[in-house]
């Protein structure tokens, strides 16, 4: 294809998913099939990847691309983010609008009998951002940090999908030089469960709520991490602006900046009577649990910009503003017992029991203490009253005890430092930065980790076995016929119909369904097996980059984390699985029971690489002018080979840079092939 038509046909996809991405993330309503959308991505991949040239930095597929940071570099403010004084009284709310005008007509910007008109947006539960950009280019994005400086988190936004990398020219208008918007990064509901979900397969500690799930999300440095992760963003307010004709209020700014293809409120009132805003605020209140994310509170804001200019902002806040935050669902309770749960990973998790109560809607009787510092943080013990706390569809949480309430015969409750099922001495474990340490249990034998894995291996996304949940893998487990899933294909029809409550028909099921699970994909395998980090996720690209499990389990760390998306911590985890002589024997012993091991979806060119140079010894010597010897070692490692510092007849090859010495001496005696630079970059 020549370059015009490629530019021609490059702009044209540009434009068709831009606007799908408009439809699907700001409008919520999409036009075209998925199916429909990847293709269009993909031949804009496809172009971008032979003309580079035209992969400009707001083309949709660079929201994924960007290599990780060293640290988040520094952005200050021209215009500072300040916060937003709050209240949960509507009688505090009444005498901040009474105030704002008194002080609107004592300065004489108002007349005796006019009243200002007020808006009431949603209060967002997220973090807050302030977007930049350039004749409508996304060109920067940062945190507020401590309002003046904050952290440039640019390429992390880039990757939430309904944050346009380019605006739109609203009709007849230009866009502005520099357009600073302020607004709020949040992670809808749905996405935070199912993220949570995920980190709970892969052994990870689960956020508390979603708003930690935002913060963590935007502190990774990782830009490929951040992508997966369900982010969202909306604006409703401005910093720095140069444009010539400004939004005159806030009703008029949010008109604006949707026109623009920039996410707005769900729903915003204009009202001037005080009992108009007050009722706005509670009906936000009676529909903001439909908006499948998290909202604190009402955010009240004098709509007419002129007249903010005459209310002079505190240190902190604005005087022309204020929020009104919602009571969250709370309830007092009676916490009978903290019980210490066994994960599949072994992780031990602290969980209230609770007297039950009624909870925004539904009856909670247990909620998730998180870890052993959350405990002793908030000096939960046995006995004590405890307020729950359910915000919207988030777990129920402990936020405090009432300690007025509490016995004098409370205990402070120990953190067990053994397994509470099988006694094993516990290991703690740091996780990812800021995210709390875990204690584990280290057994693979015991027996609560061995029922969540089969309950793992028989689950939907792993083996797919119907009848081995919970209650089934219990009673297998108790009664000794199973202690890793391999047994499970030793089980008859017999062995599960004596056991307790078990008939005929469902033990039949129950065989059926195991030997059923026998020709059930890699990807399936390798998430049913439980290996730290390797989710359904990793297991997909593991099974397109090798043939089949005794490929994986042979691959060398470099070997591993020169697959594409396979960092050092997941090719250190499955290293370390598979040098484990219990977890290879527990491969064959699934092999024999006819377990296939074979991947359907391998895609060789994705392995190829990977294994070029394996088994080939190469001893480095002299000096390299376009690397550093580390640099090579490290090359020739990630393609499968290995390094020795010593030439012998059994080294494959020599790479000899300048000024080499006696290592080249010795190669040229052993008759050991010699390679200069440029034959070592060829191969
Ligand atoms: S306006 C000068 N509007 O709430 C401050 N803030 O508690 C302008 N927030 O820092 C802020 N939704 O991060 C505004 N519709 C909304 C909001 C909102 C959420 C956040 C924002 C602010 C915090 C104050």
């Amino acid at each position: 294809m020549t370059s015009s038509a490629a530019a021609r046909e490059h702009a044209d996809l540009v434009a068709k998913v831009r606007a799908h991405d408009h439809a699907y993330y700001i409008e919520a309503r999409p036009v075209v099939s998925d199916v429909e959308y990847d293709q269009l991505y993909r031949r804009l991949v496809e172009i971008e990847a032979a003309h580079p040239e035209l992969a400009h930095p707001d083309s949709p597929t660079r929201r994924v691309g960007g290599s990780p940071l060293e640290g988040f570099a520094k952005v200050t403010h021209r215009i500072p983010m300040k916060s937003l004084e709050n209240t949960y009284s509507e009688a505090e709310v009444r005498a901040f609008l009474g105030r704002a005008e008194a002080e609107l007509r004592r300065q004489g910007h108002l007349g005796e009998d006019a009243t200002p008109a007020w808006t009431v947006e949603p209060k967002v539960d997220g973090v807050a951002i302030s977007l930049r950009y350039e004749d409508g280019v996304f060109v920067q994005g940062a945190t507020r940090g401590d309002g003046t400086t904050g952290d440039d988190v640019t390429a992390n936004l880039r990757t939430i999908r309904n944050l346009p990398l380019r605006l739109e020219h609203p009709l007849g208008l230009p866009l502005p030089r520099v357009l600073e918007v302020r607004g709020e990064v949040y992670m809808p509901n749905e996405g935070f469960a199912r993220l949570n979900a995920s980190r709970g397969q892969e052994g990870e500690e689960p956020f508390a709520n979603p708003r930690n799930a935002t913060a963590g999300s935007l502190k990774q440095l990782d830009p490929k991490l951040v992508a997966q992760r369900p982010l969202r963003v909306v604006t409703y307010g401005l910093g720095e602006l140069e444009c010539p004709d400004p939004p005159a209020s806030q009703t008029a700014l949010t008109a604006w900046l949707r026109s623009l293809g920039l996410p707005v409120p769900e729903r915003t009132w204009r009202a001037r009577a005080h009992d108009d805003v007050i009722e706005a605020i509670r009906q936000l209140d009676g529909m903001r649990r439909g908006f499948g994310y998290e909202t604190d509170g009402a955010v009240v804001k004098l709509d007419d910009v002129a007249l903010r200019r005459h209310l002079r902002d505190t240190e902190k806040y604005p005087r022309w503003a204020m929020a009104y935050k919602y009571a969250p669902d709370r309830a007092q309770t009676l916490l009978h017992n903290i019980e210490i749960q066994v994960g599949r990973t072994g992780a031990l998790t602290p969980v209230a029991i609770l007297e039950p109560v009624f909870l925004s809607g539904s009856t909670v009787s247990r909620a998730t203490l998180h870890n052993e510092d959350e405990v002793a943080r908030k000096d939960v013990r046995p006995g004590d009253t405890v307020v729950v706390e359910k915000a919207g569809e988030v777990i129920p949480a402990v936020v405090e005890v009432v300690l007025g309430l509490r016995s004098p015969s409370a205990k402070q409750f120990e953190f067990p430092r053994e397994c509470p099922e099988c006694r094993t001495a516990a290991v703690r474990e740091k996780t990812a930065a800021g995210e709390g340490a875990v204690w584990r249990c280290p057994n693979p034998r015991c027996p609560a980790r061995v029922r969540a894995n089969i309950e793992h291996w028989c689950s939907r996304t792993a083996m797919d076995i119907e009848g081995g949940g919970e209650v089934m893998a219990r009673a297998l487990v108790a009664a000794g016929l199973v202690r890793d899933v391999a047994d499970l294909y030793r089980l008859t029809a017999g062995d599960v119909v004596r056991l307790e409550r078990q008939g005929e028909k469902s033990a039949a099921n129950l065989i059926a369904g195991i030997d059923a699970s026998r020709s059930r994909d890699l990807v399936r395998v390798l998430f049913g097996l439980g290996i730290l980090h390797v989710g359904i996720t990793v297991a997909k690209i593991l099974a397109r980059a090798f043939p089949d499990i005794d490929a994986i389990a042979r691959a060398s760390v470099e070997e591993l984390k020169a697959v594409e998306d396979v960092g050092p911590v997941i090719a250190g985890s499955v290293s370390d699985w598979f040098s484990d002589p219990e977890n290879r024997s527990l491969v064959e012993r699934l092999r024999s029971a006819g377990v296939n091991l074979a991947s359907s979806t391998y895609r060789p060119r994705d392995g190829v690489a990977a294994g070029r140079l394996a088994g080939k010894t190469f001893v480095l010597t002299g000096t390299l002018q376009t690397m550093t010897r580390e640099q090579a070692a490290a090359r020739i490692e990630a393609l499968g080979g290995k390094v020795s510092s010593s030439v012998s007849k059994k080294t494959d090859y020599v790479v000899a840079g300048t000024e080499a010495g006696s290592k080249l001496d010795k190669a040229l005696a052993l008759g050991v092939p010699v390679l200069d630079e440029a034959a070592f970059q060829a191969l």
